[in-house]
């Protein structure tokens, strides 16, 4: 593994972060799940990300990594880096969503409950609230690495104006914005119009969400939809119709150049999005630990030159 450093910081992260968003709620089989987070650790993955939704049901996977984190990585505390999130609908009434003081602050309480820690490393506003002054979110933030119930704070899908605001907040509060947790893959570049400039000026850290587009950028899906993948199962955030022929002929060009640069299409996936030197760590997901395995081989072929991205970028823009 590699470590990069997150942004102007003293904390660095592996080139590859786990997320337990999937296969590690009350539905899945939870051997499974450990078997993931072990080997991932074993191959010096040493970031684990979560938020206080992930399950099927939400919370159950906070749940299920406190119970991996007691029965597996007992004395290992120091050498983990564990964060959470907030912002997303969590429980009823007005104080279960989005960006409050009260809501932050009650579900931070909660999420350490469930995992059995006394503190996570990051703690992350999970989206930007509309309604909720700046100034609030970004002052609760404040408090809770202050309380030591973090060590450190992002947000997540703000947008680069959003961003911007955010971070001069939680400067101007002594309580440096680590880093922005965004969405990026070769299918979704959104971050490099604005948000990549801004974290870079700023000497904020980045870590890319689905870098894989949720298992598009595999060789899951060149042939078919196979029955264990996430497309064929209940999910609704990758469906079959989002398959389609045409994105099949460009997975299936993408595949054939990384089988020319010695890789398989998830790693060349993943090198892309750290080719710049912008983006901290990818963050990715996984069914079995052999997927991460595969993600991890990362690491022997990062760099690319000119010729590749351009054909990259040529596959990517055909229509
Ligand atoms: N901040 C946010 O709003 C936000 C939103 C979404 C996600 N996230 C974070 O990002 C993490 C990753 O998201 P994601 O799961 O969508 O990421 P992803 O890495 O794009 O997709 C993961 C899926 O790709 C497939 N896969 C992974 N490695 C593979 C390999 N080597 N070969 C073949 N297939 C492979 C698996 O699909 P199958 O399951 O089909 O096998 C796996 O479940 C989440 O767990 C969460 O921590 C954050």
């Amino acid at each position: 593994m590699k470590y990069n450093r997150c942004g102007r910081s003293g904390l660095k992260l592996p080139i590859v972060s786990l997320g337990l968003w999937h296969n590690f709620g009350g539905v899945t089989f939870y051997e499974n799940s450990r078997e993931i987070a072990r080997r991932a650790f074993d191959l010096g993955i040493t970031h684990f990300d979560l938020a206080n939704n992930y399950g099927p049901p939400p919370g159950a996977a906070e749940e299920n990594f406190g119970r991996i984190l007691k029965t597996d990585f007992q004395g290992y505390r120091d050498e983990m880096v564990i964060s959470t999130k907030a912002g997303y609908t969590m429980w009823p009434g007005p104080y279960g969503d989005w960006g409050s003081k009260k809501y932050l602050i009650a579900s931070l309480d909660q999420s350490l409950k469930r995992m059995g820690l006394d503190y996570v490393d990051i703690f992350y506003h999970h989206r930007p609230d509309p309604e909720t002054p700046l100034e609030e979110t970004m002052g609760a933030l404040d408090l809770i690495a202050r309380q030591g119930k973090a060590l450190y704070v992002g947000i997540s899908n703000y947008k680069a104006e959003e961003a911007q605001k955010a971070i001069k907040i939680l400067k101007e509060l002594g309580t440096p914005c680590l880093i922005h947790q965004a969405r990026y893959s070769m299918l979704d570049r959104w971050v490099e119009d604005g948000l990549l400039s801004v974290l870079e000026e700023e000497e904020v850290g980045c870590i890319a969400f689905s870098p894989l587009a949720k298992g598009l950028l595999t060789n899951r899906y060149l042939t078919g939809i196979p029955a264990d993948s996430r497309a064929a199962g209940p999910s609704a955030f990758l469906k079959p119709d989002e398959i389609t022929e045409e994105l099949r002929v460009k997975l299936s060009a993408l595949n054939a150049l990384a089988v020319e640069r010695g890789q398989t299409l998830a790693q060349m996936a993943l090198a892309w999005v750290l080719r710049s030197g912008r983006v901290t760590s990818v963050l990715i997901g996984a069914s079995k630990s052999s997927q991460v395995e595969d993600c991890v081989g990362v690491v022997n072929s990062l760099s690319f030159d000119p010729e590749e991205l351009k054909k990259i970028d040529e596959i990517l823009n055909c229509d």
